[in-house]
């Protein structure tokens, strides 16, 4: 197949060309050139701007023909109006992907794909910090407004894996594996307590997998794609990560401290602790158990939380990574609240 990837060259879309080579396909990878591409002459690379206003824009794309577009990196509902406009007739199968924070409510759990979705303010704003899950429901009516059943939209929840520019999984890989890369760090890694805490991700693999198999079948409609609500849990990520610490030659065990002190002593959730939402944050208590009934129907395979961690940690510790870990929980804190527990 001939296929487009708008991006490709970071993290989910990285693994999605990786996979689609090792199968033989063909692809084409439009960015603005600006991150290394991994791929060399192994794709043809079309530099540009998904803004149509900042220099060339989109005119790399004005001619070509693709089985499949696969848009990774469309936040803006301008960028993905433009680029649709532009590839109408001449893209098969058009893949968005957008987000589980495109939905207007995660307070509670089991938010499916017929939850209404974020709006954005009037005026408009473009401002993707704020309003990022707006702006994803914004883009999405783009696409199916241009290409109706072809067109495939999902809504991951949090994307882990190997080369995660973020820290907001990989922490946990290096806290266990590589405690080292984080200072000096104290032999009881802090989690929130309860261990049954309920959490939700999926590895970038898993989803090119899924996504795989939707192209195959030209699948069209809405779809989350994360961890099934309750399959992972914090005490399951410790067990993983000790095993995961014994392995690589520390035993760093755990110390389960309650949300009370967690708070008292300003941890920050989700980037000082990474995958800790608080039972008390009344907006986003639901974001870790939305419903994939929709994907586990068609396929959805989730790897084991081992498997994830241990490849992450592998690409941490292999690739020169800059500066990273600015904003978890300092080792001073760790040891302090694991004092506490
Ligand atoms: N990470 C998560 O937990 C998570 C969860 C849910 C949904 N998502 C969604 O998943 C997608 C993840 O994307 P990714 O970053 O991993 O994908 P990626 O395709 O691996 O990397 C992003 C690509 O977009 C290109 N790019 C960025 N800005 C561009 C622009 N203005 N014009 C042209 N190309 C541009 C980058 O290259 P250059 O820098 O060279 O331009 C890069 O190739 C995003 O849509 C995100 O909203 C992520």
């Amino acid at each position: 197949m001939n296929i487009l990837v708008l991006g490709g060259t970071r993290f989910l879309g990285r693994h999605f060309v990786a996979e689609t080579l090792a199968r033989g396909h063909r692809l084409t990878l439009f960015t603005r050139g600006q991150s290394p591409n991994p791929f060399g002459t192994a794709v043809e690379l079309r530099v540009g701007d998904r803004d149509p206003d900042v220099g060339a824009g989109l005119a790399a794309l004005a001619a070509g023909q693709w089985d499949v577009a696969l848009d990774t990196s469309g936040y803006l509902p301008r960028h993905v109006e433009a680029s649709c406009a532009l590839l109408d007739g001449r893209i098969g199968h058009y893949i968005f992907v957008s987000s589980v924070s495109a939905y207007a409510d995660l307070s509670s759990p089991g938010v499916d794909e017929g939850a209404a979705l974020a709006a954005l303010p009037d005026p408009p704003s473009e401002d993707i910090a704020l309003h990022y899950g707006g702006l994803k429901a914004a883009c999405e009516a783009h696409v199916r407004a241009r290409f109706g059943n072809k067109a495939l939209i999902v809504r991951p929840g949090l994307i882990v894996g190997p080369h995660d520019p973020t820290d907001r999984f990989t922490y946990w890989a290096a806290r266990f594996g590589a405690p080292t890369l984080l200072g000096a760090r104290g032999a009881r890694a802090v989690l929130p307590a309860p261990p049954g805490r309920t959490i939700q991700c999926i590895d970038a693999r898993d989803v090119v997998a899924w996504l795989l198999q939707a192209i195959q079948a030209q699948r069209g409609g809405t779809y989350n794609l994360t961890s099934p609500a309750g399959r992972f849990t914090m005490g399951g990520l410790a067990e993983a990560g000790h095993e995961l610490s014994v392995a690589r030659g520390f035993d760093v065990t755990i110390a389960w401290v309650g949300e009370a002190t967690l708070e008292a002593r300003g941890v920050v959730p989700w980037s000082g602790l990474p995958l800790w939402i608080p039972d008390s944050d009344r907006v986003l208590r639901g974001m870790l158990a939305v419903d994939v009934t929709r994907a586990l129907d068609t396929g959805l395979s989730i790897r084991p939380l081992l498997q994830t961690l241990t490849d992450t940690l592998e690409v941490l510790v292999s690739t020169p990574q800059g500066q990273r870990f600015t904003s978890v929980l300092t080792a001073e804190l760790e040891t302090e609240l694991a004092a506490t527990a």
